[in-house]
């Protein structure tokens, strides 16, 4: 069983503090439906073949419910201690350096795959055997992951992420103000992690 994390968010510039208490209601949503399905499978499995239609259901919802937990705990994470620069100095400014010159062309590109149609999320994630970042678009939560691949950045392009602060087609002005109020120590600190 998983708890919900709690998350200490300043006040951001242009994600209003309602849209971002609504969104982690959503957030605790997903724990509570992974909780929900963990505890019914063993019961289900009792008759596999009774309850085959229902088995096979619960285990493709449960890591649904998965990826919006997990993902949702990267991306409010990224806001905690308020918008901070990378460390210019640093092993992760060199990689980003090094794959894509410098960082304001990371952020054009990421919205670039934010803006792909449909729910889902903008990823950046590295690669430590190829030694490089990789970008994706994980649709809804749990499909199109690089597998293994631990998650570096988590941008949320579900509409719920944006429809309060900014309506139905204000995907764009949602993403401008998210990469202004990233902490980007944080994923420097989910690199470093992976250079021990
Ligand atoms: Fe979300």
């Amino acid at each position: 069983m998983y708890e919900p994390k709690k998350f200490t968010i300043p006040e951001l510039e242009g994600l209003s503090a309602e849209g971002i208490k609504q969104h982690i209601g959503l957030y605790e949503g997903y724990v509570k439906n992974f909780n929900a399905i963990s505890a019914l499978l063993p019961e289900y499995a009792k008759d596999s073949e009774k309850n085959a239609h229902a088995l096979s259901e619960l285990i493709r919802r449960r890591s649904f419910e998965f990826g919006g937990m997990r993902l949702h705990e990267h991306y409010f994470a990224q806001f905690e201690g308020g918008a901070k620069p990378i460390a210019s100095d640093g092993a992760f400014a060199k990689q980003l350096e090094k794959e894509y010159t410098k960082i304001e062309h990371l952020i054009p590109y990421l919205t670039t795959i934010g803006n792909m149609r449909g729910p889902g999320w903008a990823i950046l994630y590295f690669d430590p055997v190829g030694k490089q970042f990789l970008t994706g678009f994980s649709e809804q939560q749990h499909q199109g992951h690089f597998v293994t691949l631990p998650i570096i950045l988590a941008l949320d392009v579900w509409e719920h992420a944006y429809l309060l602060d900014y309506g139905a087609t204000g995907k764009g002005k949602y993403m401008e103000a998210f990469f202004k109020n990233l902490n980007w120590q944080v994923m420097e600190e989910r690199f470093e992690r992976l250079q021990k």
